[in-house]
């Protein structure tokens, strides 16, 4: 399997270099990923992604390509819109609120839309704790959805809950599409501990989780 995991002092760009020891690295040894770019044109049409659209619980355990993954990231979440920064998907009150952690074999990294990067979050497999069967351990990847209560002042926890989850039902969706159109599986998923994937994480207080969504090549 090849390594994505860059030594700070190694290249900032590329995903090709020497690997870093999960668990034993500090994640400020890790430089961030950049992403190359998204093809200005990929996948198959949008009537033919909706009818290929499905869930998948069954992943071979190749990791996912770097151009792979950055048209995934984009496509859930990526900015479509660079004079202003805006997104993929919509957001309750433009609030933004919605932050995907990209676990992965190595290490779970934040996406950073605006760089189109992925910033070193922690070093270490958390797989397994992203959900309660047993094909999460063995994904290339798992996307954790994560709400940012600070963005959405003003509204009860309730209210926060609600529009979170509709927010990043519109990410799970292009996720589901993007996959349909290039031939990987994917699944969105509630079923996760979310206080303690929060714990595990290390997330901030103001943050909770919601879902989480596997992608990586059917099985097969
Ligand atoms: C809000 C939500 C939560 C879901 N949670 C899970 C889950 O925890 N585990 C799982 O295997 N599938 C989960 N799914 C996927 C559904 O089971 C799936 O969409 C449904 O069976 C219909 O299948 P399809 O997506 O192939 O059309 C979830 C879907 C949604 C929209």
């Amino acid at each position: 399997m090849t390594s994505i995991l860059v030594p700070r002092r190694q290249a900032t760009t590329g995903l090709l270099a020497a690997a870093i020891t999960p668990g034993v690295a500090p994640v400020q040894d890790l430089a961030p990923i950049m992403l190359p770019a998204p093809r200005a044109d990929f996948g198959c049409s949008l009537a033919q992604a909706l009818k290929q659209r499905r869930s998948q619980r069954e992943f071979a355990p190749r990791p996912l390509p770097p151009q792979v993954l950055s048209e995934l990231l984009w496509s859930a979440y990526g900015v479509n819109r660079p004079a202003t920064q805006d997104r993929t998907a919509p957001s309750w009150r433009h609030a933004r609120e919605t932050e995907i952690y990209a676990v992965m074999a190595e290490a779970a990294w934040r996406y950073d839309p605006i760089a189109h990067r992925l910033m070193p979050h922690l070093v270490g497999d958390f797989r397994a704790q992203t959900g309660v069967r047993d094909f999460v351990a063995t994904a290339p990847l798992t996307l954790v959805y994560v709400s940012d209560a600070s963005h959405m002042a003003g509204v009860s926890p309730e209210e926060q809950r609600r529009v979170g989850a509709a927010d990043v039902g519109f990410i799970g969706q292009n996720v589901y599409l993007y996959c349909a159109s290039e031939g990987l599986a994917c699944v969105f998923r509630a079923s996760l501990d979310a206080e303690r994937l929060a714990h595990t994480l290390k997330l901030a207080e103001s943050r909770f989780i919601g879902f989480a969504q596997t992608v990586g090549y059917p099985k097969g």
